[in-house]
């Protein structure tokens, strides 16, 4: 099987990236969002003290060109303000998580007429109790100055916000204001759990930034990259038309290479072809969208001498990030030029670099590509019993052209609500089917990744998480199932039965990374509602080289609908026990509605 058969595809959806895995805490820190086609709002930023006491407003006076506008506050109360002061205050998304003994980075950029003397601190939901405090005491300060310090945490809470207050009259303008725990990985941003919830899958790729989000419901609201890199004070940030809402663009196409060497997956950039969800640039002047694409592509691997290599080195990594992939566009295939576009960004790319593997929109699952593509794109959301019966999908597909790349599955609606053991268990049996084509299907990713609980665009998603904690739904733990399938060995399976239980099987042999020793592992879903008693016989393997034990790993729960939750987060996990009897023949009892493999040192 391919060696990058099992993957993942993050989409900035769901909160996923700014208040997700993008670790600052600091909601629309530069006072931008609304974006440039509308006027600017504060929110979530909200004002301590009352009219009387204090007037907040926004204004295009910033030192940052690209991004105008910031934040006027003037302060009518002196020695008669209220004790704490007035000020404002930053929630952060849905709560910061502050914890003692932490330390968090704080960089401001403020300016003043007069004398400034502000207390920034962090303090619990109510603001009465404060976890971090700093002054900024300064006189001369009439031109735009930086602040930087560093916040220990003398408290706790999941829920804490981030206030600016003073009890000085005058007018103090704030601007790009952040807030980053330091111990981030490796230093990078990434917010550490989560970061691990997706290493522990071991994804051999990642696709990213979107999505729908690559789209955009009009052009001026999709992710143009180059707008996302750089200093983050320079970054303008844009408004996700399609999800709704704003990113300040910290996680942008620099942190997405980073994200995936990181993580030891290859990235797989999709970019905007100029094609949003209402619009399609006329192939007569798509050629700037081209060059974007190909500058995006010299950014990642041009050397530090390049034009858009040199910016990548200057940000702090001069080695090239390895990208082999490219998708043109997402979910375009029917929309207006999509073809005419395509050949135009084809043709560049591979004149510019001729082993990047382009991916098409267009699903050759059933019928030959009318264009050159090296693979393309397969999305399937749909019922259980729909996504479990697709398990064939590609058995008659041609094995003439490109490649597949389901690179967004799911089963979704009911059967599925926040993450059903069903739903898990229906993707279970598609991706076994995968296994099976995986000489025509060459990558696979779930979608989407993704979800802040107090953002739910989109449901179900693999993984769940607020400011402080996360669970995986148990469609993210079926895929460790297959974590150990990229660059295993396909066995030949064949399931004999009488009965009408729905199963699926597969079989493969790995070498584990850790020990190093040869595995062989059957997986089978019994998607059926009663026991299953299955004889499971090996043959051609060397009889004397299996193992007479091994183990077996269960997912499986009461109730086809439970889901996992905060209070409950493992309740539907892989449990792990041994196997005694194993050798050439195992005899398996297969669960009500459940996923079971069984691993037997070969
Ligand atoms: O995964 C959620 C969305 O589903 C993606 O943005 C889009 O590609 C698909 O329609």
């Amino acid at each position: 099987m391919p060696d990058t058969l099992f993957g993942v595809f993050f989409e900035e959806i769901n909160h996923a990236g700014a208040g997700g895995l993008w670790a600052e805490l600091v909601s629309n820190r530069g006072f931008e969002s609304g974006g440039h086609h509308s006027p600017s709002i504060i929110d979530p930023w909200s004002i301590i003290g009352n009219d009387s006491l204090i007037k907040v407003s926004t204004e295009a006076s910033s030192c940052f060109k690209q991004n105008p506008i910031a934040l006027r506050m003037e302060v009518f109360c002196g020695n008669d303000c209220p004790v704490g002061g007035v000020g404002i205050y930053n929630p952060g998304y849905w709560g910061m998580n502050i914890e003692k003994g932490k330390t968090y980075n704080l960089v401001l950029y403020f300016r003043s007429l007069g004398s400034v003397n502000v207390s920034v601190s962090l303090t619990d939901s109510t603001g009465l109790q404060t976890l971090a405090t700093t002054n900024i005491i300064r006189t001369d300060v009439s031109n735009w100055t930086k602040l930087e310090a560093k916040l220990e945490a003398k408290g706790s809470s999941s829920n804490a916000r981030l206030q600016l207050t003073t009890g000085t009259k005058g007018v103090i303008w704030f601007d790009q204001v952040s807030l980053m725990p330091t111990d981030t990985y490796k230093g990078h941003g990434f917010r550490k759990d989560l970061f691990k919830m997706v290493a522990d899958m071991k994804p051999a790729f990642i696709r990213f930034p979107g999505g729908c989000f690559v789209e955009g419901e009009y052009l001026r609201n999709a992710f143009r990259w180059k707008e996302t890199i750089g200093a983050w004070e320079e970054r303008p940030g844009h408004f996700g038309d399609v999800w709704f809402y704003w990113t300040d663009d910290g996680l942008g196409h620099y942190e997405f290479f980073q994200l995936a060497e990181d993580l030891g997956a290859e990235p797989i950039w999709v970019f905007n072809n100029g094609i949003s969800h209402q619009e399609s640039v006329d192939p007569s002047v798509i050629m700037p969208f081209v060059q974007e694409a190909l500058d995006g592509i010299e950014f990642a691997r041009g050397d530090a001498n390049s034009t858009w290599g040199s910016i990548r080195a200057a940000m702090g990594h001069p080695e090239p990030f390895g990208l082999k992939y490219v998708a043109i566009g997402n979910e375009d295939c029917n929309k207006k030029y999509y073809r005419e576009n395509y050949l135009q960004f084809y043709a560049a790319i591979r004149q510019a670099y001729p082993d990047i593997k382009m991916i098409s929109n267009c699903d050759g699952s059933r019928v030959k590509l009318d264009h050159p593509a090296d693979m393309y794109d397969f999305h399937i959301y749909s019922d259980a019993r729909t996504v479990f019966s697709m398990a064939n999908t590609f058995d008659d597909t041609s094995r003439v052209g490109p490649k597949a790349f389901v690179s967004e599955y799911a089963v979704t609606g009911d059967d599925a609500g926040l993450g059903s053991l069903l739903a898990s268990l229906a993707e279970a049996g598609f991706l076994m089917g995968l296994e099976k084509n995986s000489d025509i299907v060459e990558m696979a990713s779930y979608a989407p990744l993704f979800v802040n609980t107090n953002d739910k665009r989109w449901k179900p998603d693999a993984i769940v998480f607020d400011s402080s904690q996360s669970y995986g739904t148990p469609s993210y733990w079926m895929q460790h199932f297959f974590k150990d399938s990229n660059g295993a060995t396909l066995l030949k399976s064949t399931l004999h039965t009488n009965s009408s239980y729905p199963l699926e099987a597969s079989a493969i042999v790995f070498q584990d990374p850790v020990d190093k020793k040869n595995y062989l592992r059957v997986k089978v879903v019994n998607f059926g509602s009663s026991t299953v008693n299955l004889k499971i016989s090996i043959d051609g393997l060397d009889p004397n080289l299996l193992d007479t034990s091994g183990s077996k790993t269960v997912l499986t729960s009461a109730n086809v609908k439970d889901e996992n939750s905060f209070a409950f987060p493992q309740k539907i996990s892989p449990v792990t026990s041994m196997l005694e009897k194993a050798g050439r023949n195992i005899d398996a009892v297969l669960l009500p509605h459940s996923l079971t493999c069984f691993d037997v040192l070969t």
